[in-house]
C-alpha cells in the first residue's frame, strides 16, 4: 500500500461512533442551518484559540473576503499579500472588491518577508495586509504588526492552515484586526465538506453575522449588500467533535515533524526552518531540493506519495499574470522556491512505521 500524502478519511474511520452520534443529533434535531451547533462551535473555537469573537461561514475563502469587507476593505483599495499561497487568498481579496499587491516571502520561513513588506509600504499605496500562516508556520506577527501600525493599516490573518499554531503563548488569529479559518477536509481542523470561520472583535463579528446572510438586520431587512455564506449544522456538529481532538492531532504532527527533522538532517534536503518562540502545527512538512521532480518520481516508485503546494505562484497564473502589481523588490524568493518545494506525507494518523518508511525512501532517493 502506498503511503498517501494526506488522508482526510482517517479521522472519521478512527472516531466513527463520535462522528455518527454528532450527525444523528443534528438529523434528529430538525434544524439544519445556523443553529445551536454553529453557535456552540463559534464559542468553542473562540475559547480554544483565544479569539474575541468568531462567526461560522460557508468556507475559508468567504471567511477571508467577509473579514475584509467587515473592515471596509474593498473597491479601489490595495491589499498586500504573498503570491506563494493557495490561490484562495488572492481570490478572496478580489471577491471583497480590492486589488492584490504581491510581496516576496522569506525563503527560509516561506512566509511573508517583513523586509519586503516594509519596502512595499514605503513605495506603494497599501490599505491592508493579508498575512498567511502557510503550512502551519506562524508568520512574524510582532514585526508585521509594528509595520502595519506605523502605516495605520489593518492586518488580516489567513489561518486556513494554522489552527492552533502559536506565537509565544497566543494562537494565530488573535493578532490581527480580523482572521479567517478554513475547515476544508484536509485542514488540521477539517469538516466532512466545506466550512469556514471569521475571528475579530465585536464590531467585526456583528458585521460578518449580517454579511453572511444577505446583510440582514435582526428583522431580516438588508442594511448592506450581503451574501449567502452560512455554515450548516451537520458540519458544525462534526467540527465540534474534531475540535476536541485538535490539540492531540497537532501534537502528533509535531512529533512526525521532529522524526523527519532527525531522520533527514544529514540528507542535504532543506528542511522547514524553526522560528524561535513559535509553535507551528505542521499542516504540511515542506522540504526543498534542486531536483524536485526527479525526487518526487523516485519517492513514488518507493510507494511514497508527495505533493507540491503550490506548483505555480499566484502572480504567474493565467488569471492574474500581468495584471497585479508586485512590490518594489520583485518576487525572487517566491520564484526560486516554487521549483524546489515538496510536501512529504503528513497527517496525525500516520504510523511511526510509515514515517520511518518515508525517511528510508528519501535516503534511497537522494
Ligand atoms: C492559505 C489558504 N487560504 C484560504 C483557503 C481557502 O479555504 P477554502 O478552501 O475553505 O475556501 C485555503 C484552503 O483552501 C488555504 O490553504
Amino acid at each position: 500500500m502506498p503511503i498517501p500524502q494526506t488522508d482526510p478519511g482517517a479521522f472519521a474511520r478512527e472516531h466513527r461512533e463520535e462522528i455518527l452520534s454528532a450527525i444523528t443529533r443534528v438529523v434528529d434535531g430538525g434544524w439544519y442551518i445556523l443553529g445551536r451547533e454553529v453557535a456552540a462551535l463559534e464559542i468553542e473555537c473562540a475559547d480554544q484559540f483565544g479569539l474575541a469573537q468568531t462567526v461560522g461561514v460557508a468556507n475559508g475563502t468567504d471567511a477571508l473576503a467577509l473579514a475584509l469587507r467587515a473592515l471596509d476593505i474593498g473597491s479601489g483599495q490595495t491589499v498586500a499579500t504573498v503570491s506563494h499561497t493557495a490561490v484562495a487568498t488572492v481570490a478572496a481579496i478580489e471577491m471583497a472588491g480590492a486589488a492584490p499587491l504581491f510581496v516576496d516571502i522569506d525563503p527560509s520561513t516561506l512566509n511573508i518577508d517583513p523586509a519586503a513588506l516594509a519596502e512595499a509600504l514605503l513605495h506603494e499605496h497599501i490599505d491592508a495586509v493579508v498575512v498567511v500562516h502557510l503550512y502551519g508556520q506562524p508568520a512574524d506577527m510582532p514585526t508585521i504588526l509594528k509595520l502595519a501600525n506605523r502605516a495605520g493599516i489593518p492586518v488580516i490573518e489567513d489561518c486556513a492552515q494554522a489552527h492552533g499554531a502559536r506565537h509565544g503563548e497566543r494562537c494565530v488569529g488573535s493578532f490581527g484586526a480580523a482572521a479567517a479559518f478554513s475547515f476544508y477536509p484536509t485542514k488540521n481542523l477539517g469538516a466532512l465538506g466545506d466550512g469556514g470561520l471569521v475571528a475579530g472583535d465585536a464590531e467585526v463579528a456583528a458585521r460578518v453575522r449580517s454579511l453572511r446572510q444577505y446583510g440582514w438586520t435582526a428583522e431580516r431587512v438588508s442594511e448592506m449588500p450581503g451574501v449567502n455564506s452560512r455554515l450548516d449544522e451537520l458540519q458544525a456538529a462534526i467540527l465540534r467533535v474534531k475540535l476536541r481532538h485538535l490539540e492531540a492531532g497537532n501534537r502528533r504532527r509535531a512529533d512526525i515533524a521532529q522524526a523527519y527533522d532527525l531522520g533527514l538532517n544529514a540528507t542535504g534536503l532543506t528542511l522547514p526552518a524553526r522560528q524561535p518562540g513559535t509553535t507551528p502545527v505542521f499542516h504540511q512538512y515542506v522540504v526543498r531540493h534542486g531536483d524536485r521532480e526527479g525526487l518526487k518520481e523516485r519517492l513514488l516508485a518507493h510507494g511514497i506519495d508527495t505533493r507540491v503546494h503550490y506548483p505555480v505562484p499566484v502572480h504567474a497564473m493565467p488569471a492574474y499574470r500581468g495584471r497585479c502589481p508586485i512590490g518594489p523588490g520583485g518576487l525572487p524568493a517566491t520564484e526560486q522556491v516554487v521549483a524546489e518545494i515538496l510536501s512529504l506525507p503528513m497527517y496525525p494518523e500516520m504510523t511511526d512505521g510509515a514515517v520511518a518508511q518515508v525517511i528510508e525512501a528519501l535516503g534511497r532517493s537522494l
